[in-house]
């Protein structure tokens, strides 16, 4: 049998019994497969690294060890998530790098999108290769891929998945949820026990807000476009809209616009928001959102963020828009 392949038989994964029930049947299974020995995992806080990371932790303890790189372009408030569910609440094995000014360093001044996210691709590798390497025996590597990630059926673009190590890291993988699609590890992610803003979490680019402070990365406008996002993502929280739009963000350009604040003349950045719904990312439309929200975000944006006044509103469906900019 192709284990690659999801047999039409197989019950998909809707309510909490049936996530119970594959929760224990994959304990089990990776017991078996792991023993007493030990797994590497590259833990992002995206959904799937995280219920692989809870049902590896279920399975077999500290045996897992988790590794989680900031590399300086994840959400407001993600690093210290991972840190708090996964070490302080699930008691995992986890090693944290603060890989910031690496990263930064290394895109400062590449502003073709493609080189950028090469640059960001490659630094992951070498990161948490070098972390790797400090370890000593580690036999598994484990890997969030889903069922659409083997299908490769529509946009599923590059993972942080770790693919490019060299030979001599080559692991055996441990991948407990590649035959499931997205809506059952999110039921099995509820199930676990991890948080909502975890599991429903819309989908994140593996090169995060790299590819949305568009142009060459500075670091004052990343910082406004991330307390930029963190405002439009708290506004659409409270007025419901998180679980209705599909996918929403802001991005920032690399020039700026002449304004008036406090009286004064500003020379600064524009921000641009986009939300999109879609069923499988290849077409979007634009999600209507009321002028009294989107006013409010324009408000607190404008005034919140520094070195931002103003704020546009993305209304270009894909095609002829693809959802991100870059
Ligand atoms: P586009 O911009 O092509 O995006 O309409 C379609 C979906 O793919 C996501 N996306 C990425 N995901 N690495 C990823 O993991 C990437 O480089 C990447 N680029 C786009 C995008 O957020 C949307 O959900």
């Amino acid at each position: 049998m192709d284990n690659n392949k999801r047999d039409e038989n197989m019950v998909r994964i809707t309510t909490k019994e049936l996530a119970e029930k594959f929760i224990d049947e994959q304990i089990n299974a990776l017991r078996a497969q792991i023993g007493d020995r030990k797994v590497l995992l590259a833990l992002s806080g995206g959904v799937d690294s995280s219920v692989v990371a809870a049902l590896l932790i279920k399975a077999v303890g500290d045996q897992l060890v988790c590794v989680h790189v900031n590399h300086g372009l994840l959400r407001k408030g993600e690093p210290e998530q991972v840190i708090k569910v996964f070490r302080d609440e699930l008691k995992a094995n986890l090693i944290y790098v603060d890989a910031v000014d690496r990263f930064l360093d290394k895109l400062a001044g590449v502003a073709e999108p493609e080189k950028k996210r090469k640059i960001i691709g490659a630094e992951f590798i070498r990161v948490f290769e070098e972390e790797a390497r400090k370890l000593s025996g580690i036999d598994f590597l484990a890997q969030g891929t889903i069922y659409p990630d083997i299908l490769e059926s529509g946009p599923v673009k590059a993972h942080h998945n770790v693919g490019g190590l060299p030979d001599d890291l080559k692991f055996e993988l441990v991948e407990p949820i590649k035959l499931l699609f997205k809506d059952e590890v999110r039921v099995l992610g509820k199930t676990l026990g991890l948080p909502d803003n975890m599991v429903y979490r819309q989908p994140f680019p593996g090169p995060g807000l790299g590819v949305r402070c568009l142009g060459a990365i500075t670091r004052d406008r990343l910082e406004a476009l991330r307390e930029a996002d963190a405002i439009l993502r708290e506004e659409f929280d409270k007025a419901g809209l998180a679980g209705k739009v599909w996918q929403y963000f802001t991005i920032i350009p690399d020039y700026k616009s002449v304004g008036v604040k406090d009286g004064l003349r500003s020379f600064e950045w524009p921000v641009i928001i986009r939300a999109v719904n879609t069923r499988d990312a290849m077409t979007a439309t634009i999600e209507p959102i009321p002028y009294e929200i989107l006013g409010k975000i324009v408000d607190r944006i404008v005034h919140e963020v520094k070195g931002v006044n103003r704020v546009l509103y993305d209304l270009t469906p894909k095609p002829t828009g693809t959802i991100e900019w870059e």
